[in-house]
Parts: structure tokens; sequence; C-alpha cells
């Protein structure tokens, strides 16, 4: 059975669809069999992201409403063979994900997948519910700012209460992915330091993704950056936080103040 992940945060805009595509694919280009799954019903951003809106034909509403079998809606990567997409419907409306359904398609998608990667909307709403409602892990997308510390805050406690692992007394296994980091900036005191992201939010560190050009331009040629530049600091960056989600135990690499130097500090706290 594969492992079901939310990429989760509350706050919108804080680079969830970017981080789906990018770990998704930085899993898949270890061979393992991943789907990333759009539960953004009405926005639908993954399959820009992934380079795939041109081959949407059917989408998770359809598959959940009978409209389609599980199989012709999923999208191979072009790149990646062992890569799937299950794009969300961009006419229909949240109201027509059903709990049941939902639950239907990741469970089947469990059987045939090492990894089921939810990117969730933004919000505390039912469409973000449901995307982590089936989750056994959470990423939870968190910039280093106030406002994002404190949605992440909120999203940590619905993950520890309205998830079915939650509902079973079970212990949601979440990690901290933080995103659009400026070691310039947080040098200045300009954004929050990432000690006191830790201390606000106290769930273990899976990576520190570099602010970067370098993502807007893998959006817009369609590609995870993973896949578009995987050299670049931030892909790196997903490189190593997808062999973390793996299992393995790495220190987690700090974007240094000056470009291209990366100083290795250590997770504060254990998985
Ligand atoms: N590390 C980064 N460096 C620079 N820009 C980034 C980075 N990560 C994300 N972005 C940009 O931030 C914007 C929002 O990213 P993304 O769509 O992934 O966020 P989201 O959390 O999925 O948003 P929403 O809540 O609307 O679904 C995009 O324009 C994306 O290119
Ligand atoms: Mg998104």
């Amino acid at each position: 059975m594969g492992k079901v992940i939310v990429v989760t945060s509350g706050k919108g805009g804080v680079g969830k669809t970017t981080s789906t595509a990018a770990l998704g694919a930085a899993l898949a280009q270890r061979n393992e069999k991943v789907v990333v799954v759009d539960f953004d019903v009405g926005l639908r951003n993954l399959d820009l992201v992934m380079g795939a809106e041109r081959r949407v034909v059917y989408d998770l509403v359809n598959v959940i409403q009978g409209d389609a079998k599980l199989p012709q809606a999923l999208i191979r990567d072009k790149r990646l063979e062992t890569l799937f997409l299950l794009p969300a419907s961009q006419t229909r409306d949240k109201d027509n994900l059903t709990a049941e359904g939902v639950e239907q398609v990741i469970g089947e998608l469990k059987r045939y997948f090492d990894w089921v990667i939810c990117d969730s909307p933004a919000g505390i709403e039912r469409g973000a519910t449901l995307a982590m409602r089936h989750a056994d892990v959470a990423v939870v997308v968190t910039n280093p700012e106030v406002s994002s510390v404190r949605d992440s805050d909120r999203i940590i406690g619905l993950l520890d209460s309205k998830t079915l692992k939650a509902e079973r007394g079970e212990r949601m296994e979440k990690h901290l992915l933080l995103t659009r980091y400026d070691a310039n900036r947080a040098e200045r005191g300009d954004m929050l330091k990432v000690e006191d992201v830790l201390e606000i939010l106290s769930i273990p560190l899976l990576g520190i993704i570099p602010e970067s050009s370098d993502v807007l331009r893998a959006s817009n040629i369609g590609a995870p950056v993973t896949l578009a530049d995987a050299r670049s600091a931030p892909a790196m960056a997903y490189f190593e936080a997808a062999r973390r989600l793996a299992g393995e135990a790495l220190p987690v690499s700090m974007p240094g103040e000056k470009r291209g130097i990366l100083s290795k500090i250590f997770a504060r706290r254990a998985a």
C-alpha cells in the first residue's frame, strides 16, 4: 500500500502546488511510482505547473461522479514514466467532491502507487479538510512570516482533529517545509528565523526551499523545478526534502547568506 501525503498550509500562495510538483517529480526521479492529485477544484493549477494542461480530459470530479474510470483520468508525465497526475476540474464547484467519493479514489490510488501526493487548496474549509482526510503524512508548507506561521498552526490543529488518523487515535506524521526563504532578508531581520518558526510550530523540519527565480522559470515552461533545472538551489533543496520524506536521516541544508554556499544545520527535532 502506498503512502498518502497531503501538502497543506492554510494560507494561500505559499508554495503548495510548486512543492507538490517538485516533491512528486523528485520521488519519481528515484523510480518510485507517484501520483499527484489536485484537490483545488475550481482553480486547478497543478496541471499547469506539471505542463499537462492541454492533456486534461477527465478529472477528479468526473471519476467521483462515475463519468470516467480512474485510469482514464490519470495523465502520465511525458518526461518521467512513473509520475502521474490526477487533475482537478476547473469548472465544477468544490461541493462536487464527496467524502465517500474521495475515499474510494484515494483507496484505489494507494493500491497502484507508492506515493499519493494531494495538493490542498488554501483555507481551512471543506476542500482542505477533504484533501487531508486520508493522509498518512502531512507536509505543512510555510513561509517565514507571521501570517503564514499562524495559519500553519491552525492547519496543524485540524490535522490532529479532522483526519481519519486523528479520529482513530493515531498520530499524524507532520513535517514542516519552509519555502520562499530569503537568507539576506532573514539576516536583516525582515523575515522570521528558521529557529523561530520551528519554536512556534514544533514539528520536524523537512527542508528549507530558497526564494528563487528558478521556480518561476520552471513553472513558466510547465516543469517541476527538479526537472527544469535539477542543479538549481530550489531543486537541490526539494531533492533533499524528498529523500527525507522517503525516510533517510540527513541534515537539513540551510540556504547560505552568500549565493551558492550551503551551510549545514541539523534538524533540531527528530521526526
Ligand atoms: N521558492 C520559491 N521561490 C520563488 N517563487 C516561488 C517559490 N515557491 C513558490 N513560488 C511562487 O509563488 C507563487 C505561489 O506558489 P504556489 O502556486 O505553489 O502556491 P500555493 O500555496 O499552491 O497557492 P494556492 O494557495 O493559491 O494554491 C507562484 O507564483 C510560485 O511560482
Ligand atoms: Mg496551489
